[in-house]
């Protein structure tokens, strides 16, 4: 009997995680569509794979692209796409505009576009968003990157709520990738990329639906203190 292989969406797909998470599934023989704001030759090199542009924030481009999904089976919608903001400005002195575009990132347009593409994944299928140690209220002993944490915070809010009344029969994970060496985790981080990508892949390869609505789980599968 032929065996279907199963279709990831993969949102933020251009470089760092998103990039190595793409190559990932594709040697493990999943069906890959990928988001890109930018161009990404090196996500475009890979074989089989469909590469759509995705700007999370934008609305219109999130319903274009259900559109241009339509009737199609996703059995992981797993979304990656972040900003660090730069500097260590407290939120209160950041431009309103800043706050925003970081929100939007990092969480409303996460939880919009899981709103409005939940039809595409089946029963059995998962939800993976990506959040981090950072969003931890417990963890946070050093204080600084108020925004990022907040961002992170706020995803991990909303996802909580889209568990309980979008999750039904399918699981909702809310992963943190460790402290991992791509362009935002910079050249001191702990985390090779390798293994960051192969705790997440086990993770959402293998998930499914929990009574606890959505865990909040490290790459490793130790569950992070919220
Ligand atoms: N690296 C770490 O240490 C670490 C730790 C904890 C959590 N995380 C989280 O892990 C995720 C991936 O991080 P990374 O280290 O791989 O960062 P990265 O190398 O900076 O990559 C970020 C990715 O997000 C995409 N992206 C940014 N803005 C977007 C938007 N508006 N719409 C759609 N995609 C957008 C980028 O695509 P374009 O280039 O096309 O804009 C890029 O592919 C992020 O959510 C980050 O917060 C990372």
């Amino acid at each position: 009997m032929a065996v279907i292989p199963r279709r990831v969406l993969l949102v933020g797909a251009t470089q760092g995680l998103g990039l190595a998470l793409a190559q990932r599934y594709r040697a493990e023989g999943w069906d890959v569509v990928a988001t890109t704001v930018v161009p990404s030759p090196a996500l475009e090199a890979l074989d089989g794979i469909t590469v759509l542009p995705l700007d999370i924030t934008d609305e219109g481009q999130a319903l274009a692209l259900r559109d241009s999904l339509a009737g199609q089976r996703i059995d992981v919608l797993h979304i990656v796409a972040g900003i660090l903001p730069q500097g260590d400005a407290p939120i209160w002195e950041r431009a309103d505009e800043e706050v925003l575009r970081v929100l939007k990132t990092n969480a409303i347009g996460s939880v919009r576009l899981a709103t409005l593409l939940e039809l595409l994944v089946p029963e059995g299928g998962t939800f993976a968003f990506t959040s981090s140690g950072m969003g931890s209220m417990v963890r946070n002993t050093l204080a600084g990157a108020d925004l990022y944490r907040v961002s992170k915070a706020a995803l991990n809010m909303l996802v909580r709520s889209f568990a309980v009344t979008h999750g039904g029969k399918r699981a909702v994970l809310i992963i943190c990738p460790g402290w991992a060496k791509t362009e935002m985790g910079g050249a001191d981080a702990t985390v090779e990329v390798a293994d960051s990508v192969d705790g997440i892949y086990r993770l959402v390869s293998t998930a499914h639906p929990s009574a606890d609505g959505a865990p909040f789980l490290e790459y490793t599968g130790d569950t992070v203190p919220w």
